[in-house]
């Protein structure tokens, strides 16, 4: 037993810290835990997807990069995968990637180079044109180009690109 009040109350005060962060640490693992082992994975498909459609994920750059990522990704959810780009061979390349990992997953492709289109006359006779018999459940406008650093030190001609 402490006598002195001043040592009981640092102590208590320890020990309050003490019990505040080990349920902080316990909560944590605990979330962690449910997270990864039990809550398990949305149905993302069932979620978005129509079943008798065969719905489709539609990723604007999607031969490259974080584009051709989330083409794989909805592939293993079971979306069927288009891809709208300026170049068909990469295209293709990935397309041919994503049904050798997933091939019951349907795959079509778009050209559109959005430096060179960019109305809305242009995006509806070619990509609306395209789209217009396949149900879409998922889109993602990734289509881009980045340069990391500082803005100041971004060429001119990179800004233009
Ligand atoms: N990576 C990063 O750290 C980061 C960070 C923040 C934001 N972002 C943004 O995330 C997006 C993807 O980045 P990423 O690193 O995955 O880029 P990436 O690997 O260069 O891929 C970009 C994709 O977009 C396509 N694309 C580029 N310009 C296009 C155009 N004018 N018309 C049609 N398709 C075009 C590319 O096709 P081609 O190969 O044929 O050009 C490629 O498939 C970009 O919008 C970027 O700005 C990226």
């Amino acid at each position: 037993m402490l006598q002195d009040p001043a040592k009981a109350a640092v102590v208590a005060s320890c020990a309050a810290v003490g019990a505040y962060n080990l349920l902080k640490t316990t909560a944590g693992l605990l979330g962690s835990f449910n997270r990864h082992f039990l809550r398990g994975t949305y149905d993302m498909y069932a979620r978005y997807g129509d079943a008798e459609k065969k719905s489709y994920s539609v990723v604007t750059g999607g031969s490259d990069g974080i584009g051709l990522e989330l083409c794989m990704q909805t592939a293993a959810m079971g979306f069927n995968i288009c891809i709208i780009g300026r170049n068909e061979e990469k295209m293709l390349r990935a397309l041919k990637k994503i049904k050798d990992s997933y091939p019951k997953v349907e795959t079509m492709h778009i050209v559109f180079d959005f430096n060179k289109y960019f109305t809305i006359d242009d995006y509806d006779s070619i990509i609306a044109k395209a789209l217009k018999d396949i149900d879409i459940a998922m889109l993602f406008l990734n289509a881009g180009w980045a340069q990391a650093g500082s803005f100041a030190k971004i060429s001119q001609e990179a800004t233009e690109q």
